[in-house]
Formats: C-alpha cells, structure tokens, sequence
C-alpha cells in the first residue's frame, strides 16, 4: 500500500501496485502486520472500475470496513498473509565503490518498506566465471555475495524465487543515500512471527481471561454493623489465596474520598450509591473481582447498580443481621448516639433500610459465623464458574 487515496470524504482507497497474484471483489483481506481484516468493495483503477486485477496493476481498493491502513502496510487474502520476518539469508550484488563490510548498518529497502538492516556475515562470494564459492571478509564493485542480513524490524515477505517484486530489495548508504547494492531475499533465518497478529481490541473478556476469573460484583448490602465489611474482607482474602485478582469498596473509605462531598439524607445516599455503582462497573471491566459493601438501603439504587453490568455480574448479598443484633453489638458505638440523638437519619433508627426481596445470596449472622459467610460466598462463586480453572 502505497498512499491512502482520499478526494472527499465519502472515499478512502488504498493505493499501490499488486505484488503478486490476483485480487477480487469480494474477496476477504488481512493487512499485515495490523492483521485487520476487511473484504474487497471495489477495484478502481484509471480505465475504470474492475472485478479483478492482477499481478503489477497499479490499483485503489476500497474496503467494506473503516480500518486504518498506513503505508507500507501490505494487503493480503487472508487464506494466504505474507510472512514476515526480521534475518534472512539474501544474495547481494554491490554496487558500490566503497566495499561492503560486515556490521556496517544500511537502509533495506523492499517495495513497501525501508528498514535499517545490517550485513552479519558474508558467509562466500560468488565467481560469476565458474559459480565457484570464495571465502572473502568483503564485497567490492560489481561482486555477488550471499550474506544473512539482520533487519531492525520485520518485513513482510517472499522469497524471490516465488517473487520477484516482494523477494528483492536495495541497500542504501545512510550518509550518502547513494544505492550500494541490490539483493535477492533467499529465505528467512528467523520468522517474527508464522501466525499474523489478531485484531485483538484490549477489552474487559481479554483483561479477565488474562486474570484467569470471570469479574464479579459482590454488592454486601445490610445495616450498619451487619457485617457487610467483616465478611467482605474474608471473601476478599480467600480470593487472594486462591490467586484471583480482586477490589474491596467500602462505605467507610469511599465516603473519605471520592464522596466526601456526600451525607446520609436520602439525596446523598442516594448518589453515593450511583457513584459507586459507576466505580464498581469500572473495576468489573477491569477484569477484577470487586467488592462493594454498602448500607445501601434503598432496592433501587441497588437495582441501578445492577443494571449497570451484564447479565449474572451482580451478586447481591443480603448480609441479615436484625436490628436488635446490630445495636446490641454496636461495634462503633453508633446506635447509641443515633439512640441518644446524637446522629441524624441513622439506617434502622430514624432513616429506612429496604430489605432484598430477591438477593443471590443470604446470610444470617445469628446462626452463621463470618467465616462460614465467606465460605458460602466463595463456593458460591466456584459453582457458577467465574473462577475459572479452580481445581479442587
Ligand atoms: S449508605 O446508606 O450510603 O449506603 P454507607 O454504607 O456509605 O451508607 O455508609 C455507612 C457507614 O457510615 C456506617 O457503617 C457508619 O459507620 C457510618 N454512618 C455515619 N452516619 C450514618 C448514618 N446516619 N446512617 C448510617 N450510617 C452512618
């Protein structure tokens, strides 16, 4: 691909010459080394539109698909992508009065590529009298050598027996920009690569599979001093252990930070739990296995968080703890003040909290311990496969 040919904006085509073969309206392509892939919308050429060019045209193909294509890019049939490769082993005329000397860097140029390459080691001369091979260190004027180059970057190529447009290239001086030899690609000592790059957009699924778990949100709801936070850190280490890779949210750290803004009236808590549900969305596509244990006493800001992710992503977790429990415990010594008067619109006291009608998972903290909680939630999360390759 020589130029992107772009008159208006309803056009883009992508010029150059055809290497080798024949390509057809229709016809599925992949662009080497992006591997994006496309099908052939039209052939344009100046007598006119065609159905099919072949070898040496000069042609525009347009594509069916908005992709980038830059120059020096090649477009294959997709059944059958060039190789690339960054050594070969290449017969080289020189051309130069100056020598040829190993190790010396020089521009390779291939019809669709100029990369800095350089000559490892001239491994004979050829004696263009009887095709005998010399050992020599250099190449003078007019000498045919074979060498094995070694490139800065691949190229997409063939040999030169099976092409002579793809197969050969130029060496340039870098000072002078003067052509010093001519070559012939043999074949390639190392291949970059045999399987052409995917068009592998970075995405939650491949952010996940590299984490080797199905992302989550557990959403811990309760009162406070249910022990929403307790058994949330106890999942979250079992996680750990079992090398998955995971995020707590909690009310007490997120409301010194991003929602320190926000109180307990129904408005703010109401927007506490849209935010968060927003940050909790962020890390599930993040691949992570996310936590968030919130008060959250209102179904629909709950059901807003839910509907935020895909289908079996959020696990609700009633954590039930009657209120009678919770002040009895009074972990922080709230429900006293709140009792006292002491804090406003306190979750069970003066402020309501909206029980789970449907919650993937209850647990009872009367007849269950945190641990056993953790446990629950964990085999929970093995049975419906999100860690995946769990063994045992
Ligand atoms: S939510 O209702 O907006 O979901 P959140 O879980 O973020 O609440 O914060 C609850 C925590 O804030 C409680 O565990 C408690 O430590 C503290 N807190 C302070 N004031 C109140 C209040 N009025 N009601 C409930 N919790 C409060």
């Amino acid at each position: 691909m020589q130029w992107v040919n772009r008159p208006n904006l309803d056009f883009r085509g992508f010029s150059g010459t055809i290497a080798s073969g024949t390509i057809e309206v229709g016809d599925e392509i992949i662009v080497i080394p992006s591997g994006k892939r496309s099908t052939v919308k039209e052939i344009v050429t100046y007598d006119g539109n065609r159905d099919i060019a072949r070898e040496d045209m000069a042609v525009t193909l347009t594509l069916n698909d908005e992709i980038d294509i830059s120059r020096g890019d090649i477009i294959c049939k997709k059944d059958n992508p060039a190789e690339q490769a960054d050594q070969f082993q290449a017969h080289v005329l020189w051309m130069s009065e100056k020598e040829m000397f190993p190790g010396r860097q020089y521009l390779l140029k291939t019809g669709n590529k100029t990369v800095p390459a350089s000559i490892l080691k001239l491994k004979h001369r050829i004696d263009i009298n009887d095709f005998s091979e010399v050992a020599v260190n250099t190449l003078a004027l007019n000498e045919v050598g074979i060498a094995t180059l070694s490139l800065s970057a691949p190229i997409a190529f063939d040999t030169y027996s099976d092409n002579r447009n793809t197969g050969s290239f130029i060496l340039i001086d870098r000072q002078t920009n003067a052509t010093v030899g001519v070559g012939m690609l043999d074949f390639a000592l190392r291949r970059a690569s045999n399987v052409v790059w995917q068009d592998l957009d970075v995405n939650k699924a491949v952010r996940s599979e590299q984490k080797n778990q199905k992302p989550a949100l557990l959403w811990f709801t309760g009162l406070s001093g249910s022990g929403k936070s307790t058994i949330a850190n106890l999942v979250e280490k079992r996680l750990l252990d079992l090398g998955r890779h995971t995020y707590t949210l909690d009310g007490d750290n997120v409301r010194h930070g991003l929602n320190r803004d926000l109180n307990f009236s129904k408005a703010d808590r109401v927007e506490n739990i849209r935010r968060i549900g927003e940050v909790a969305k962020l890390m599930v596509d993040a691949g992570l296995i996310t936590m968030a244990s919130f008060i959250s006493p209102y179904r629909a800001e709950r059901q807003l968080a839910r509907d935020l992710l895909e289908e079996g992503e959020f696990i609700e977790i009633f954590v039930n703890t009657p209120l009678e429990v919770a002040e009895a415990r009074d972990v922080k010594g709230l429900y006293a003040k709140a009792r006292a008067g002491e804090i406003k619109n306190f979750t069970g006291i003066d402020s309501e909290y909206q029980k789970p009608q449907n919650p993937e998972i209850e647990v009872n903290t009367v007849e269950m311990s945190a641990d056993e909680a953790a446990e629950m939630i964990v085999e929970y999360l093995k049975d419906k496969g999100f860690l995946a390759g769990y063994e045992g």
